[in-house]
């Protein structure tokens, strides 16, 4: 039996749970918020359509009672506040550090073997934040960012090839932020077939502009941040856990010399399974990838020290 907690009943805590069940990723999975009520309503909620969908797992919410989430095997880290427009995902560190600091421990005193996955933000400081308090080998913790930016990636694709989006192929590797993220336009493929081949290199770099600040379209659309394309992201980083399927994600990795860097979390191409980052791949960059890249995690070493002071 498989059991997934997701902390937070936000929308995008709530979606993680929605696609969890709807997919019959986990057996069981626990909601978890301190605010009350929510998480039991929104499990009810999406309790409600089973009969409807036939769905066979079992969603369970609750308010802040840790023991109900015990022995899990995965635990989703989605609680923090979201951006709002306007803001940078970094502007969040001073709020959001302390809350995944007090749910870290919450969870790993119920769930000292899980796998986790964060995707607060800025996720690439709260992921290397998680790595600093609990001392887990460095499998254990892997931060959703780069599986989403691809998502994204992949569907400003789709729309530029004027293509099925599954048909099409693309990485997003370095930081979770609008300026720090680098969608490898040398990768991007349709069927096999660079896309360079089929699109002009100004129309491929607004692909790679419009991904970058992909989030931060929706946030001004929205209002908050977006949730549908995050949750399900997510939910895909669970699956591939929970089903050991060593999938090719990019994802938020501690890093020990990997691409010429160190002690930071940065989003690098993985290998993900029933370990969770079971390898990390290193692709051949060019210099200005490298470049890109460099700079990238200068930005995230940044956000690092200031949750330093945040703290
Ligand atoms: C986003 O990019 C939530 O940071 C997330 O939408």
């Amino acid at each position: 039996m498989s059991k997934v907690t997701v902390v937070g009943a936000g929308n995008v805590g709530a979606t993680t749970a929605n696609v969890l069940v709807t997919t019959q990723v986990a057996d069981e999975v626990v909601l978890i918020d301190i605010k009350e009520g929510v998480s039991e309503g929104k499990a009810m909620d999406i309790m409600q359509t089973a009969n409807i969908l036939g769905l066979q797992s079992r969603l369970t919410g609750v308010t802040n009672d840790y023991a109900m989430t015990e022995n899990s095997d995965v635990v989703v880290i989605t609680s923090g506040v979201p951006r709002k427009p306007g803001m940078t995902r970094e502007e969040l560190i001073g709020v959001n550090a302390g809350i995944v600091k007090s749910v870290t421990d919450n969870v790993l005193k119920h769930s000292p073997n899980a796998i986790i996955i964060c995707v607060a933000n800025p996720m690439d400081t709260m992921t290397y934040l998680i790595h600093k308090i609990s001392g887990l080998p460095k499998n254990r913790i892997i931060g959703m960012g780069g599986a989403l930016d691809s998502a994204r990636f992949k569907y400003f694709l789709s729309i530029a090839l004027q293509a099925n989006a599954t048909e099409v192929e693309g990485i997003v590797i370095g930081g979770h932020g609008d300026t720090t993220m680098i969608p490898l336009t040398r990768y991007a493929a349709y069927r096999g077939v660079p896309a360079s081949e089929y699109l002009p290199a100004e129309q491929l770099a607004k692909v790679a502009a419009d991904t970058m600040v992909g989030g931060a379209t929706l946030t001004k659309l929205l209002g908050t941040s977006a949730w549908y394309a995050p949750g399900a992201a997510s939910a895909q980083m669970v699956a591939a856990v929970l089903h050991d399927q060593k999938k090719l994600i990019s994802c938020s990795a501690l890093l020990d010399g990997e691409y010429g860097e160190s002690d930071l979390c940065i989003g690098v191409p993985c290998i993900i399974g029933r370990n969770g980052i079971e390898k990390i791949v290193e692709f051949d960059l060019n210099d200005e990838e490298k470049a890109l890249f460099h700079k990238s995690a200068e930005a995230v070493h940044k956000t690092n020290e200031a949750l330093k002071a945040a703290l």
